[in-house]
């Protein structure tokens, strides 16, 4: 076994791009030429990339692409997305085409509320607790106001402090349930800091509070954190247009579409094996939007699903209709994504994203990812309930295999031309490449 490393971080690049070769890296003296290759010759471009995060040694690129044609609300957009999954895109765009001519998508935010919890226990009366966070809660949110006063001058703050008894499940465990509003900022900071202030208030007000015994003014604060559930903070998107109209070159006869849609929706709300795989679907074109416009895919992620098992079982997170001759398609997710502070103001791909979406608000911003996640499931099940996935998807992964073989720009021609009119599967690309070479 290596010996562990001490002061790791205290490495200049090079030395830790030595240190891992010499003992990780000694089968292979080619990764750390790979490593090098990956830094940008803009040397302030770099060093930006390198202040995001501890240990960076090089960078991770991942394809920056845009999906057109999306009409959203009346208004056209090009989505950003940030995505390594050859047929995302493409789907993205095919479903933003399919319903520009059907009225465009809809998208709508219900509402932005966020949620941060101190989490204590207290093992005393509960009455006096009660009585002591009543007096306390205006002190709560005086003794934040220099941390919300610039956030309240943009119309968010401290919405809400509630003392919620979690006794029952655990002997002893309270909490401070706080909803907050941080408008066009994802908020992860600025909650954190309310809640760290409360926290430290309600603490020292309890240790002098005359109606608690000695051991009642010792509440043990044991954390305080925001939570990335946020059923509050809702956006819809919907798409929708008569049975017939859902007719194109690949659907002629739309009534048997319309049912199979629906009926492929119904698994994924009965089936939770399909259920996550068709929520994945979802997270193709949520995930892909959130990365390029630099918001925390990981708490995004984490809060949908969470949602999509809201009611005791993971569900779908879409739903579909037809009613009156009409096919109705819609999503509700919580999404909790900002349009400044973060990466956005810092990362210049990020800075060039939102000024393709026209430098949107948070809200307009959760209207356009949920959009991506509705048009993304659109694709996905109009595939696979006519040709299958695999003819789209594994036109797209040709090019990966074509690359994998090392294939030259000349066979790259020659075979894309090739399986413009036969089924890709890996061995046929290999098949046909050797072929070639001979
Ligand atoms: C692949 O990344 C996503 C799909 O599996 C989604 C689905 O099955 O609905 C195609």
């Amino acid at each position: 076994m290596n010996a562990p490393v001490s002061g790791f971080s205290k490495l200049t690049k090079d030395q830790k791009i030595s240190w891992l070769s010499k003992t990780f890296l000694k089968d292979s003296p080619l990764s750390e030429d790979v490593l090098r290759q990956y830094w940008n010759a803009d040397l302030r471009l770099q060093q930006l990339h390198e202040e995001f995060t501890e240990n960076t040694l090089s960078n991770f690129y991942l394809p920056f692409g845009i999906a057109p044609n999306f009409k959203i609300n009346g208004e056209l957009f090009a989505i950003p997305m940030a995505i390594e999954e050859s047929s995302v895109i493409a789907a993205a765009s095919k479903a933003a085409k399919f319903w520009i001519s059907r009225g465009g998508f809809k998208a709508e935010v219900l509402n932005t509320v966020k949620v941060g919890q101190v989490h204590f226990i207290y093992s005393g009366h509960r009455g006096k607790l009660e009585r002591f966070f009543n007096l306390v809660k205006p002190l709560l949110k005086s003794g934040v106001s220099y941390i919300t006063k610039n956030m309240e001058k943009r119309g968010g703050g401290v919405l809400d402090i509630e003392l919620r008894d979690k006794t029952e499940l655990m002997p002893g465990y309270f909490q401070l349930h706080c909803k907050f509003e941080t408008v066009d900022s994802m908020g992860a900071n600025f909650i954190n800091s309310c809640l760290e202030k409360f926290a430290d208030i309600f603490k020292k007000e309890a240790a002098k509070y005359a109606e608690f015994s000695a051991e009642e003014r010792q509440p043990e604060i044991l954390m305080s954190i925001l939570s990335n559930f946020v059923p509050e903070c809702i956006v819809r998107a919907e798409v929708s247009c008569p049975v017939e109209d859902l007719a194109d070159e690949h659907t002629t006869d739309p009534t048997v579409f319309a049912d199979k849609f629906l009926t492929a929706v119904r698994i994924a709300e009965i089936e939770p094996y399909r259920a996550v795989t068709h929520n994945k679907g979802i997270m193709n074109g949520i995930d892909a939007v959130v990365l390029a416009t630099g918001n925390d895919f990981r708490a995004v992620e984490a809060g949908i699903h969470a949602y999509a098992s809201k009611d005791g079982s993971y569900t779908s997170l879409t739903h579909a209709e037809v009613k009156d001759g009409i096919f109705r398609f819609w999503m509700e997710i919580p999404l909790a994504v900002g349009t400044v502070g973060g990466l956005t103001n810092l990362h210049p791909l990020v800075k060039v994203a939102l000024e393709i979406l026209q430098k949107p608000s948070a809200a307009q911003l959760m209207e356009i990812i949920a959009v991506a996640g509705l048009a993304q499931n659109f694709a996905a099940i109009r595939s696979l309930v006519t040709t299958g996935i695999q003819q789209g998807h594994m036109k797209m992964h040709l090019m990966n295999i074509l690359n994998q073989q090392n294939a030259t720009k000349g066979e790259k021609k020659e075979l894309i031309e090739y399986f413009k009119q036969n089924t890709v599967t890996h061995s046929s690309v290999v098949e046909q490449l050797e072929k070639l070479r001979q």
